[in-house]
């Protein structure tokens, strides 16, 4: 993996160009998944590592991505505990144990979890190794804010009212929920690991509901002992957070190899700040879904601001929307490798 242009950019080091993937790169925009996503649901691809597997490899055979990511869920997790989600077309990811109280899920959580349950991830892993020959394999696991957040309001939510509810009425409850949710995701991704993937990015998606010490309490302070216990490896720790502006100085101060921001900063302007670290973004998807031209200039901005940068990683700043036509993907792609 020396030569890998996406890992070399992870550790900052100088690229002939800047490595290229796609959070949700294996998604409904490809007819090849729409064609075995009719014939399964998707708890059924995520739960067969012979079809996660060949979902995983979709967007590298047909576009070339510089690194796949692995087929799965960050709420597959929850599993260990027994408690499961469904993912239900419209709806989004559905607490099947629906009939819980928020004290009866901390109560599941504080059992010992079974991450045995997971071991279809860690064998979809062992899977792909071989397939991917030389492209890096990422692995990843949501912060523990993030899936705390599906797992107390029990679905996606607008407003997060109860787990803002709880954050007033029981913070200690919240505490003993997401230092459970941290030990499981550490290892979870040191699963992921000892099977063989080649980095990890932690997606810290919901975050970005808190602000100031409640950003810090509640989310930055789980993430950072899952960065110091997965450093132990020496691969590559991503965090992938949303609506950054203001958090950026925190996340830096993490000790991850890269941050993976939404499009609402200048990439740029982060290197200038940030030298240290490696940047990953930040197209916003809506943009592949206007025209090829606007595809281009946009992706073109970006790349020309980054001319002088190492550690750059170009990626969207959030995942690719499943009505994104195939020739922009393809045409970014292109211009980005060339
Ligand atoms: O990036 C990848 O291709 C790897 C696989 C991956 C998925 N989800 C597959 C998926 C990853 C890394 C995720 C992360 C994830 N999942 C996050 C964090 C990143 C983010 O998007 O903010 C979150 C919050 C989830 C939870 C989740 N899973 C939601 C809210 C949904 C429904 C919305 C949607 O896009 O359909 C999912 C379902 C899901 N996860 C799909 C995929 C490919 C769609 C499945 C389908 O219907 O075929």
């Amino acid at each position: 993996m020396s030569d890998s242009l996406f890992i070399n950019a992870c550790y900052n080091k100088n690229t002939a160009r800047p490595p290229i993937w796609f959070m949700r790169q294996a998604g409904r925009y490809l007819p090849e998944y729409q064609a075995l996503r009719s014939n399964y649901s998707f708890l059924e691809m995520v739960h067969t590592p012979s079809l996660a597997c060949e979902v995983t490899l979709q967007p590298i055979t047909r576009f070339g991505f510089d690194a796949a990511i692995l087929y799965s869920d960050i709420l597959v997790i929850s599993e260990a505990f027994q408690l499961h989600f469904d993912f239900i077309e419209g709806k989004g990811p559905q607490l099947r144990e629906s009939q819980l109280s928020v004290a009866e899920i901390a109560t599941s959580l504080a059992k010992q979890p079974d991450v045995e349950t997971l071991s279809y991830v860690y064998d979809a892993i062992k899977l792909l190794k071989p397939e991917l020959k030389e492209t890096p394999l990422i692995g990843f696991s949501g912060s523990p804010f993030t899936v705390a957040c599906y797992l107390i309001e029990k679905q996606s939510s607008k407003t997060f009212s109860n787990i803002h509810s709880l954050i007033n009425s029981d913070p200690d409850l919240l505490h003993t929920i997401l230092d459970r949710l941290t030990a499981v995701t550490i290892t979870h991704l040191s699963n992921q690991i000892k099977a063989g993937v080649n980095a990890v990015q932690l997606f810290d998606t919901w975050g970005s509901i808190l602000s100031g010490t409640l950003y810090h309490d509640f989310s930055l302070a789980y993430m950072q002992k899952i960065v110091s216990a997965i450093s132990a490896y020496n691969i590559p720790i991503i965090i992938y957070s949303k609506d950054t502006k203001h958090k950026i100085k925190s996340l830096a101060s993490l000790n991850c190899n890269v941050i993976s921001v939404d499009w609402d900063t200048p990439i740029s302007s982060l290197i200038t700040h940030y030298p240290t670290l490696a940047w990953q973004g930040n197209l916003n998807p809506h943009t592949l879904l206007k025209s090829l031209p606007d595809s281009l200039k946009e992706t073109k901005l970006i790349c020309d601001s980054m001319k002088e940068s190492q550690g750059f990683i170009f990626n969207l700043g959030h995942g690719i929307l499943p009505k994104t036509p195939l020739d922009h993907v393809k045409a970014v792609v292109d211009y980005v490798k060339g």
